[in-house]
């Protein structure tokens, strides 16, 4: 991602760079999506209270919706303008479909996401492989709109359809020695073309500890704009920590390990000064080469100002507690 910055790109307004193969892309995968959600409707998702009839966002080519109920979570709702559906599904990092912003949207439609299971393992009790309608039927889905803060220096904010990882986790029980969870996603070289370029060790993988992995706001997001998730956003399944840089919210999870170790990840192994296994958004520490102080909503003309970066992107009333005494620059 770094490499991009350096070039530029991040100055482009998607919305100019939209390349129109992305529609067909999209609607290759909703075909393959179509048997997920059709399982997910029949069985029953048994979501209470209000039901989102959320209307198709703009740029959609229908898919399947996902009905979800707002979150209660405490910071997991947001009256901020949100991101454009056709911006968030268009201007993408996922490098292994390329790592221009458009690559993702372009080639992502080779993602075969069904059938598709997530081993979840390691220092648990009860370990589980569960398809992809299991985890749509795990818990009742919830609406949530976070703010996406990039380490490259833009955001987006983008409502999200899942529920928290912790109720995965609970499920699979957490031995006493657990206290950091791996996260490892899809690496197949037949399906993305980006593994064939070295700029990160594949598969990409990420990593929480084990409090922050549990904490509400970290999500199991399934869906995006009341449908299911778009290929380049990280289909059929994926993480999102919303006080983090977004590198740390992988997409199309295949493994989550619990570990009595701190996990490397994808980006700290290819440049450990830069990118620390913390990585909260924070705008005085800088990024080594340049500074996290603002930030460009994408969508916003390039005209209108940066915006200031805000600690822990917004979250601190909710997750400052957990690095409580922590020298923050320290553990970036
Ligand atoms: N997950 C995988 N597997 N591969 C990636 O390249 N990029 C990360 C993250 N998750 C990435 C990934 C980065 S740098 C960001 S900013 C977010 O995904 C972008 O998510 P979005 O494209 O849905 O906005």
């Amino acid at each position: 991602m770094h490499f991009l910055r350096e070039r530029g790109f991040e100055h482009r307004i998607p919305s100019d760079i939209t390349p129109p193969e992305q529609y067909a892309v999209r609607r290759q995968w909703l075909r393959e999506a179509g048997l997920l959600a059709t399982v997910a409707v029949s069985g029953g998702l048994g979501v209470s209270g209000t039901a989102m009839a959320a209307p198709a966002p703009q740029g959609s080519t229908g898919a399947r919706k996902l009905s979800a109920s707002a979150s209660r979570v405490p910071g997991a709702s947001s009256s901020e303008t949100r991101t454009s559906y056709r911006d968030a599904t268009s201007y993408n990092n996922f490098y292994e479909f390329g790592t221009g912003k458009s690559d993702p949207a372009r080639n992502a439609g080779r993602l075969r996401t069904s059938p598709w299971t997530v081993r979840i393992e390691g220092a648990v009790h009860k370990p589980l492989t569960l398809g992809i309608e299991d985890l749509l039927r795990l818990a009742p889905l919830e609406q949530r709109v976070y703010r996406l803060r990039c380490v490259e220096g833009w955001s987006m904010v983008i409502p999200w359809v899942g529920y928290s990882l912790s109720n995965l986790l609970r499920r699979v029980e957490p031995t006493g020695s657990a206290r950091f969870v791996e996260f490892e996603t899809l690496g197949d070289a037949a399906q993305m073309p980006g593994l064939r370029s070295s700029v990160l060790q594949w598969p990409y993988t990420e990593g929480l500890r084990l409090d922050e992995a549990m904490h509400p706001l970290t999500l199991l997001a399934l869906g995006m704009y009341g449908e299911v998730l778009p290929a380049q956003n990280g289909a059929p399944v994926r993480l999102v920590v919303p006080w983090k840089y977004g590198f740390k919210s992988a997409k199309s999870l295949v493994r989550i390990r619990l570990t009595e170790q701190m996990p490397r990840t994808a980006w700290n192994k290819v440049a450990p000064t830069e990118y620390g296994f913390y990585s909260n958004v924070n705008p005085s520490v800088p990024h080594p080469r340049w500074s996290q102080a603002t930030e460009r909503r994408i969508g916003d003309s390039l005209w209108t100002p940066r915006r200031k970066t805000q600690l822990f992107n917004g979250y601190a009333p909710q997750v400052a507690s957990l690095y409580a005494g922590m020298d923050l620059a320290k553990n970036f």
